[in-house]
């Protein structure tokens, strides 16, 4: 946790609905009886004290740039920060969405940034739209997951947290002079309550002056009749308020980056060399970079910080611990303690157990009971079979005992007429007329 500020913030969250903003930032009085001091006390230097104290332990800036491959986000970065990230140009090739984080320390009079620039990889280069939005939701969700996961813990390590909760997203849009695309749309949607987001038309040098008024008056118009919900700046500070009205009537900003310097009189200044002329990167004619920067780092930085903490990580930690079960009131509106809900909670887990046991054992029962009629099935089947095989045996085995009887009686008979012939054989031989008659004739037909 950087900065004391956002200690104090993580010690006590406030809970602030999105909606209540700007009531919660006016100071309450609650009814407190005012007292005159009759002399010098000292808590005036509180202020002071905290800004010691912060520019101390430093600040801490998380910002997730979205746009297209090659939409021109590191060159902006660099631009916007006066230095040179060194980020290598990434393909189209890329089968899904990545978010690249890169941290840095910078340092300006004697305040320290500690500065997350996180970029997407590869975002529009994928068929499937929500592919692309959705590992960008689940990035700002894990970073606030781990933001609660501290807070619940009962050692917080409230001063040497490292907040990655992203504080701001630069969302880059093509500056196409048409509308704006479904994919841009749709991830503006899915972030706009867990972000604050800032629309910029990228390349803006690319596209002509009455172009970008035309261009930015539909972006603004698709955005709202959308229902989609980009930072405004905060006109409730009256140092401010004049300033950010101004400029949420300039939003989206058309920028250019450069990270190339051209001399314009004596002086080097940031900017794109073209056959035709130079557009500077840091001249509010040429376009809006100069807006951007001041509103985002000299004027608004602190609040972006403030709203992400007080507005979207407060709104997804009520949805996350509504969903862990916890809850304020009861259905009769009565307070309910951390206890009661986490006893309620409890209950309602130990009868899901119960509920989803049973089914599991009613499933189990059914699932026998079909197994073994499936199983009586087959052995029925068997058992008839069995039985049909068994009757085809019984009639086989009776034809072949009536062969075998058939057979035995043709044996028989064939033994008889056997034994008499060979009875015939051994009797003395008696001539007879027929006898004689019948030797003359073998004898006659020997001859011819
Ligand atoms: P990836 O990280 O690869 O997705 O690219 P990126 O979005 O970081 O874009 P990068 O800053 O690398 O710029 C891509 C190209 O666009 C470079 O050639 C830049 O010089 C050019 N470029 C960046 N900003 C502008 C701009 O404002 N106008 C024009 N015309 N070109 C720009
Ligand atoms: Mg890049």
């Amino acid at each position: 946790m950087e900065g004391s500020v956002a200690a104090l913030r993580l010690a006590s969250p406030p809970s602030v609905s999105p909606g209540a903003m700007a009531g919660a930032r006016q100071p309450q009085n609650d009814g407190l009886r005012s007292l005159p001091l009759s002399g010098h006390v000292g808590f005036d230097t509180l202020p002071d004290q905290l800004v010691n104290k912060s520019i101390k332990q430093g600040f801490c800036f998380n910002i997730l740039c979205i746009g297209e491959t090659g939409s021109g986000k590191s060159t902006l970065i660099n631009s916007l920060f006066n230095t040179s990230i060194d980020d290598p140009m990434s393909t189209h090739f890329h089968p899904n969405v990545r978010l690249k984080a890169q941290r840095y320390e910078l340092h300006e009079s004697n305040v320290r940034l500690k500065l997350t620039v996180v970029s997407t990889v590869g975002f529009g280069d994928q068929l499937n739209k929500e592919d692309s939005y959705q590992p960008i939701v689940n990035y700002i969700d894990a970073q606030f997951e781990a933001y609660l996961q501290e807070e619940l813990k009962i050692k917080r390590s409230v001063f040497n947290y490292h907040d990655t909760r992203i504080h701001v997203c630069l969302y880059i849009i093509s500056p196409t002079g048409h509308s704006l695309k479904t994919l841009d749309l749709l991830t503006m949607k899915s972030l706009d309550s867990k972000v604050n987001i800032i629309p910029i038309i990228g390349k803006a040098d690319s596209i002509s002056k009455t172009e970008l008024q035309q261009f930015k008056r539909k972006l603004i118009t698709e955005l709202v009749s959308n229902g989609v919900q980009i930072y405004q700046f905060p006109t409730d500070d009256e140092a401010i308020s004049q300033i950010n009205t101004i400029m949420n009537g300039h939003l989206p900003f058309a920028v250019v980056g450069s990270t190339e310097e051209v001399k314009i009189g004596n002086k080097m200044v940031k900017a794109r060399q073209y056959p035709w002329g130079i557009v500077q990167v840091e001249n509010e004619n040429h376009c809006d970079f100069v807006k951007l920067r001041e509103m985002l780092i000299c004027t608004n930085m602190e609040d972006l910080i403030e709203q992400t903490h007080a507005c979207h990580y407060e709104l997804y930690r009520r949805c996350r611990l509504q969903e862990m079960g916890f809850r304020d009131n009861d259905p009769e509106n009565k307070p309910v303690s951390l206890q009661e809900a986490y006893e309620a909670k409890r209950r309602e887990f130990y009868f899901e157990l119960q509920r989803k046991e049973e089914e599991m054992r009613q499933k189990f029962v059914q699932r026998v009971k079909e197994k073994e009629a499936v199983l009586k099935e087959a052995e029925q089947q068997i058992q008839a079979n069995f039985e049909h095989l068994m009757l085809m045996h019984q009639e086989e085995k009776l034809k072949l005992e009536k062969k075998r009887k058939a057979l035995e009686d043709e044996i028989a008979l064939f033994n008889m007429k056997k034994a008499n012939a060979e009875l015939l054989q051994t009797q003395p031989m008696v001539s007879t007329p027929l006898s004689l008659k019948r030797d003359k004739d073998r004898k006659n037909s020997s001859f011819t």
